[in-house]
């Protein structure tokens, strides 16, 4: 698989240590839009080959697929990454690409709703709970079919930093798993087929 961020990529970290030895399934790429993201160090460290793709020809030329394709690269994982993905992307990769949300979609998700926006948005409702939601993605911002969710509360004297905390926290717990039992799935369907 291929990991895309734009951030610190603490949930890529996750997603790399937890496939580490995995006999089936290997991290083979970790792809960013920002060439001082920390997940490039982090990919770095892990001896995972990176990519670093640019605005015009993610958006108006291949969109990188053959670059991804000549990776052996079958299925995607977003983790934080901020761009929309190409139309040309989502065709060579059907229901093959997923992306983790900070909160309970369809609820505080689409444009402008990434990072500390969708905590003070959910604070600001005065919301009792909050959560993670692991989709798969189409072309519009936080909208492919619902894969998995997972929820925790929101405390009275929550900030948006501290609900954030609780939210990865969850999201490290969760997302490594779902991708594996997801592409275990896969794996199977493939040998049947
Ligand atoms: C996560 O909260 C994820 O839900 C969102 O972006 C954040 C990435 O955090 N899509 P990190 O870079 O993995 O720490």
């Amino acid at each position: 698989m291929a990991v895309f961020a734009s951030g610190t990529g603490s949930n890529a970290q996750k997603i790399i240590d937890h496939f580490k030895e995995h006999p089936q399934v290997r991290v083979a790429l970790i792809v960013s839009n920002k060439s001082t993201a920390g997940v490039l160090d982090k990919a770095r460290e892990a001896g995972i080959p990176t990519l670093l793709i640019e605005k015009e020809a993610f958006f108006r030329g291949n969109a990188y697929v053959p670059a991804l394709q000549a990776a052996g690269i079958d299925f995607i994982v977003l983790a934080g990454f901020l761009w929309k993905v190409p139309a040309e992307l989502i065709k060579a990769y059907p229901a093959r690409i997923i992306n983790i949300h900070p909160a309970l979609l369809p609820s505080y998700g689409g444009k402008g709703m990434y990072g500390n926006f969708v905590h003070e948005a959910v604070i600001a409702a005065r919301e009792s709970h909050s959560g993670i939601t692991i989709h798969y993605v189409d072309e519009q911002y936080d909208h492919g079919a619902t894969i998995f969710q997972a929820s925790c509360p929101v405390l009275p004297d929550d900030t948006p930093e501290t609900l954030a905390a609780r939210i990865h926290q969850l999201e490290h717990q969760h997302y490594p798993k779902v991708i594996e039992e997801l592409l275990l799935t896969q794996v199977v369907k493939n040998q049947n087929s």
